[in-house]
């Protein structure tokens, strides 16, 4: 079941995302959290943080598995998703560093690895995602298959294109990526799809209306029997 919330601000849809993570913590403490990175969750970070030096959430107990990694990006690479899951969250929370997880980048096993590391988790609680224009989750890009566990894709042009603005140019965008797969995503128990911006809306609405195929990847989330998808108007627009 898709439950869709359209907020009116970026405020909103920041406090909206960080709310309802706040709200698992506060009644599990210790959650096991699927994150994302990019620029949609950016601020449901920093609210996040927000409401940890408030004293109204901590992360103590709490684990973390990040959704993907450039492969042969270095760990401290300013694009390498370790670090930046580290500077918009990690290192402003209570969350033991060691509880934190996003794949390795750097390792020809990471990707069983890290379905090992996932397998001996069990169950993740909440899964953040946003979507890409071309309707990836992950990096689990358009495909004739998807794949359940965790593996190495090539990237989309588009999706290169898209990441294209973090680095100097585009030839420096990693072509290749380790990603949850798409099975992984959908054992979560609950998961929170957010998107924001006009550029967004035509994929929102192929995703959750749409056919589900798995040249959109995004549309199996409407096979999950608990997602909340939070869009500003913009997103939502066409829906
Ligand atoms: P974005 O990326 O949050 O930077 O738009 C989303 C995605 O590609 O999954």
């Amino acid at each position: 079941m898709i439950n869709i919330i359209k907020v009116n601000s970026e405020q909103q849809f920041n406090e909206t995302g960080a709310g309802i993570i706040a709200s698992l913590l506060q009644s599990n403490p210790r959650a096991i959290l699927g994150l994302a990175t990019g620029g949609t969750p950016v601020g449901v970070y920093q609210k996040l943080v927000e409401l940890y030096r408030e004293g109204v959430v901590s992360f103590k107990q709490a684990s973390s598995y990040n959704l993907d990694e450039y492969v042969g990006l270095p760990e401290n690479h300013p694009e390498s998703y370790r670090r930046f899951m580290n500077e918009k969250l990690f290192n402003h929370i209570d969350i033991p560093i060691e509880n934190t997880h996003v794949p390795s980048g750097n390792s020809e096993k990471a990707a069983e690895e890290y379905t090992r590391l996932l397998e001996k988790a069990g169950q993740i609680d909440l899964q953040l995602l946003g979507v890409g224009h071309n309707g990836h989750i992950g990096f689990n890009e358009p495909s004739e298959n998807l794949h359940g566990p965790t593996h190495i894709v090539e990237l989309d042009e588009l999706t290169r294109q898209a990441n294209a603005r973090y680095f100097p140019s585009i030839e420096e965008v990693p072509t290749h990526a380790v990603t949850m797969g798409i099975g992984t995503i959908l054992q979560a128990k609950q998961i929170l799809l957010m998107a924001k911006g006009a550029d967004k809306a035509e994929i929102v609405a192929k995703a959750l209306k749409g056919p589900i195929t798995t040249q959109c990847p995004a549309s199996l989330l409407q096979t999950h029997a608990n997602v909340v998808v939070v869009l500003d108007q913009a997103a939502g627009g066409l829906l």
